[in-house]
């Protein structure tokens, strides 16, 4: 019969005899699916494994210590971290274009981990023959299936190494649905935070920004949706909408009084969504007093905010993302 207790003994199993005594790797998103992944691995291998997370300084508050205190405190796991901030700033620096923004931080990404690969490789050890992904049941069925390998191209300044080296996949969650992923986690020990954390698209707050994305306006998009998403949790509404972009209308100002004065300051928008798959989405009909709670707290607390919109549009014709 189909008990989480079940499912990791195999999957422990069949992960030690397909690793042996070699070394693998497995990038650690902040997503659920990456982290019970990788806490599953480690359960089987141990210190045969290294995690690898790219800091892209687009992640919402807290996201990143998520990963960097509570996932290795739940798991042991050995965690290489990645500061790139920078270089996702500079690289995104005079960009407003949405699909121009997605493909620089998906191109930078690819690099910085690649390089992280590589350094990995470089240490001494066993052989790093596998490469740990979180692919699911479903992404699966949709991609046609079969199981496969990855590749990874050395780069020109790092030297003494094959020209391409390949990874054999393992992928500990093939056979599962999300909600059985979220009970193999939670029984793994990983905390709430992780394994019940709503949707989050990898370019992060880079596309909740309309507008070029700057240190400032991240920073103050993050205390905005930090406030969100306190409020919409202590108001116990997590289950019931499936998530709620907070995003920055960074081009657009407009004015309003505040204290003694005028300001000129820009909107937030929210965009909290019901769907089941985030194919089609509802916008949600939340109750008014959490929506007052975050309007006052949200341009109380956070500076050059001055207004706060909602999102009354379904999907279609509008995405779930503003871009
Ligand atoms: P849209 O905006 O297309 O979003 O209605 C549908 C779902 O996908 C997420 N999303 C992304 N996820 N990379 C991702 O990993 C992306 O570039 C991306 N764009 C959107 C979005 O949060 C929603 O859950």
């Amino acid at each position: 019969s189909w008990t989480t207790g079940n499912v990791i003994e195999e999957q422990v199993e069949a992960i030690r005899a397909q690793v042996g005594d070699k070394r693998a790797i497995c990038g650690l998103s902040g997503g659920v699916d990456s982290a019970v992944a990788a806490a599953l691995v480690q359960k089987a291998i141990g210190s045969q494994l290294t995690c690898v997370y790219v800091d892209h300084g687009l992640m919402r508050k807290g996201e990143t210590e998520q990963v960097e205190k509570d996932f290795v405190a739940a798991t042991g796991a050995n965690l290489k971290v990645v500061d790139a901030s920078e270089r996702f700033l500079n690289a995104l620096a005079g960009v407003s274009d949405p699909e121009t923004k997605r493909k620089i931080i998906g191109r930078e990404f690819i690099r910085v981990f690649e390089q992280a690969q590589l350094e990995i490789l470089q240490e001494d050890g066993p052989e790093v023959a596998f490469l740990v992904q979180g692919t699911l049941y479903p992404d699966i069925v949709e991609s046609g299936g079969g199981t496969g390998t990855a590749n990874i191209k050395s780069h020109h300044n790092v030297g003494g190494l094959p020209d391409d080296i390949e990874f054999e996949l393992v992928e500990p969650l093939r056979q599962l649905f999300k909600d059985e992923v979220r009970m193999v986690g939670a029984e793994l020990g990983l905390p709430d935070e992780i394994v019940q954390r709503q949707p989050f698209p990898g370019p992060g707050l880079g596309i909740r920004i309309v507008g070029e994305v700057t240190k400032d306006r991240l920073d103050l998009l993050r205390e905005a949706d930090a406030i969100a998403r306190e409020e919409l949790t202590a108001a116990g509404l997590d289950r019931e909408i499936w998530q709620c972009p907070v995003v920055l209308l960074a081009d657009v100002r407009s004015v309003g009084v505040q204290g003694d004065g005028r300001t000129y300051g820009h909107p937030i928008v929210l965009r909290p969504v019901s769907s089941e798959d985030a194919m089609t989405a509802d916008w949600t009909r939340m109750p008014y007093e959490v929506l007052a709670r975050i309007s006052t707290r949200i341009t109380n607390e956070v500076a050059d905010v001055n207004r706060v919109v909602l999102d009354v549009t379904s999907k279609p014709p509008g995405t779930i993302e503003w871009e």
